[in-house]
């Protein structure tokens, strides 16, 4: 039996005699001597091949990366300038006494040592071999520790862990829903769920009272490096309880996790912002508070101006003009300008003006812009007022509809941050609240809900209907160094406001019953006041580790494309099934 593993040995362990599993992660022949570090989930440990033991020896020779051993030996001490500090069993070594092969390994399709780039396809498709590596064994184990914490403070604050279901009905939450066939009711489709929303709430009105589960959840939207197909909510839901209490609990919660885990002190209490203020300072909502860049506003001032690009947008009701300073951004060449400018254009934006401060005590002389000609000196001097321009700086301008200005001017905000190393080390969260109850849809000409369509207002129904678009929300999202880790809300418990909203967002009484009739029907048996948030579990882990994206702490991912390279999923089905599912094939559409 296992004795220990390959983490554990150390020096209160020499002399002892000790049986180890694993696999050979590294083998080093010394000419006589042969060593490899016999590695397994807990760490790696030294074995020595002696050469007087030709039987074991003769197995030292053989072995190779990835083979699989039975090892018993003796634990001695380091020969001296041997110890190794960095690793846990870095003062003692196994000598063998007897090995045992269990198995022999192909070379795999790339090394296993940890500083390896090795194309993502490639460690996806192998990617059983992938996660043999240190940094996915330690990102693994990262998740471990985490929702252990997690599910343990929401045991022991009374929250039941729940299971609700995956075959179910779309669940509005924005994006579009996987749809499974159903083989039994022709015709008829399940859809995986975006999210628990309506369970959980169901949950509340069934007296459950508080209510958790670590669940996954399906989305079919464009993928990004934070987002997946499939990925993993904490999932939260209390009834009796308000905003501030929500807050307050979720809080200590990731504050306790950080301290737990990673030994982080997370500030106390994390800053607020009402989405009004996130989006006008930093264009998004999810704001990065590690970069000390902001937006100004200069409507105002550039209504009059004679150039178009910037009057037009400023008198412009959702039009919006702003300027951002870089500090010494004077140094940037044409190439980079133009770079970022390119970048903008990714967002929607048709340009990104410039000026260049190379000289503050030379006044507007010392300025240097292709635009400059086309603004007065007093608006050019308010310009360098406002945004405390100081020699060697530069300043961006964004120009044009409000979305598309916040958009590409945060991304600016957060590539010239980056890029230029002003950001800052550490951590930054921040709760967003206020948000708007709605935004307008100019194409649909419609109202959306912000967050869901669930979510409780702040005031009456009168209220709301005599102004749903200045109407804010009981909504609240926790951002962390510029990712939007959790969002969640007081619900909606009365009918009459549900239903209110439901006809603000143009789903009429007929529509609505075919939909939520079952949440319409439950809000009229004594529903409690309720609310909740979700966590994106892989989001809060990515950032715990350190990773650029969540792929790197989940086993098995999709690629961007949504797919798997190992399985092959998704994959072409056989007729037989297709018909079984009473459902036909169109041919296929012309790229
Ligand atoms: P929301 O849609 O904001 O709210 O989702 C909650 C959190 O889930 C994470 N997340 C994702 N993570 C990875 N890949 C994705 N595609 C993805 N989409 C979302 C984010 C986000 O903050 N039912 C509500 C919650 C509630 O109101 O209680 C909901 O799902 O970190
Ligand atoms: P143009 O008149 O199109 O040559 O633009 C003059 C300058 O204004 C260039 O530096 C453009 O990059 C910039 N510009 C054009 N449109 C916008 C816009 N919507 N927002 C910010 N800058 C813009």
């Amino acid at each position: 039996m296992r004795s220990h593993t390959c983490g554990e040995l150390k020096s209160a362990h020499i002399g002892e005699s000790v049986e180890l599993y694993g696999w050979v992660n590294r083998r080093r022949d010394h000419g006589g001597v042969i060593f490899i570090d016999l590695r397994d989930r807990e760490g790696l440990t030294q074995i020595v091949f002696d050469p007087d033991n030709p039987e074991t020896f003769a197995v030292g020779e053989a072995v190779r990366p990835e083979y699989v051993l039975k090892i018993i030996g003796t634990v001695r001490e380091r020969p001296e300038g041997t110890v190794n500090d960095k690793l846990p069993t870095g003062e003692v070594e196994v000598l063998i006494n007897q090995v045992e092969l269990l198995n022999a390994s192909e070379t795999p399709p790339f090394p296993l040592d940890d500083d390896t780039d090795v194309n993502e396809e490639l460690r996806l498709r192998y990617r059983y071999l992938d996660l043999r590596r240190q940094e996915m064994q330690n990102n693994t184990r990262l998740r471990r520790e985490a929702t252990r914490f997690l599910r343990s403070r929401l045991d022991d604050l009374g929250f039941y862990d729940i299971e609700t279901p995956f075959l179910t009905k779309a669940t509005p939450e924005g994006a579009r829903d996987y749809l499974v066939p159903s083989r039994v009711h022709e015709h008829a489709f399940y859809a995986l769920p975006q999210s628990p929303q309506l369970y959980k709430q169901l949950l509340m009105m069934s007296g459950m009272d508080r209510y958790y589960q670590i669940v996954r959840c399906f989305r079919d939207e464009d993928l990004r490096a934070d987002r997946q197909p499939e990925f993993t909510q904490l999932d939260i839901e209390t009834s009796f309880m308000g905003e501030e209490e929500i807050i307050a609990l979720n809080e200590s919660m990731i504050r306790d996790l950080f301290k737990t885990v990673l030994d982080i002190d997370l500030p106390n209490p994390f800053p607020r912002m009402t989405y009004a203020e996130a989006v006008r300072r930093f264009g998004s909502d999810a704001p990065d508070l590690r970069i000390d860049l902001e937006l100004v506003d200069l409507d105002d001032v550039m209504a009059d101006v004679e150039f178009k690009v910037f009057s037009a947008p400023a008198k412009d009701n959702d039009g919006r003009v702003v300027a951002l300073r870089v500090p010494a951004g004077n140094s940037m060449t044409r190439k980079e300008i133009d770079d970022l400018t390119a970048y903008a254009g990714k967002f929607g934006a048709k340009g990104l003006a410039y000026i260049k401060v190379n000289d503050m005590s030379a006044g507007l002389n010392g300025l240097q812009s292709p635009i400059l000609k086309f603004i007065p000196d007093a608006v050019v001097q308010t310009i360098l007022d406002r945004t405390q321009a100081q020699t060697d700086d530069l300043i961006f301008f964004g120009a044009g509809k409000a979305g598309i200005v916040n958009d590409s001017m945060s991304a600016v905000r957060l590539k010239v941050g980056k890029d230029r190393g002003l950001l800052t080390e550490g951590w930054k969260p921040v709760w967003i609240v206020d948000f708007p109850m709605f935004d307008w849809d100019e194409r649909e000409k419609r109202w959306n809900a912000l967050h869901h369509p669930f979510t409780a207002p702040q005031g009456t129904v009168e209220d709301l209907e005599a102004n749903p678009g200045e109407t804010l929300s009981q909504a609240y999202d926790m951002v962390l160094n510029g990712t939007e880790i959790g969002g969640g809300s007081i619900r909606i418990h009365r009918s009459e406001m549900q239903s209110a909203v439901f006809k603000l967002l143009g789903i009429d009484e007929q529509e609505a019953q075919e939909k939520f009739g079952f949440l319409l029907d439950a809000l009229k048996y004594g529903c409690p006041p309720h609310g909740g948030i979700a966590f994106g579990l892989d989001r809060l882990v990515m950032l715990m580790a350190g990773s650029e994206s969540i792929r790197e702490v989940i086993a098995f991912p999709k690629t961007q494309s949504a797919s798997c390279p190992m399985v092959e999923a998704p994959a072409v089905v056989n007729n037989e099934q297709i018909k079984e599912l009473g459902i036909q094939l169109r041919k296929k559409r012309v790229e």
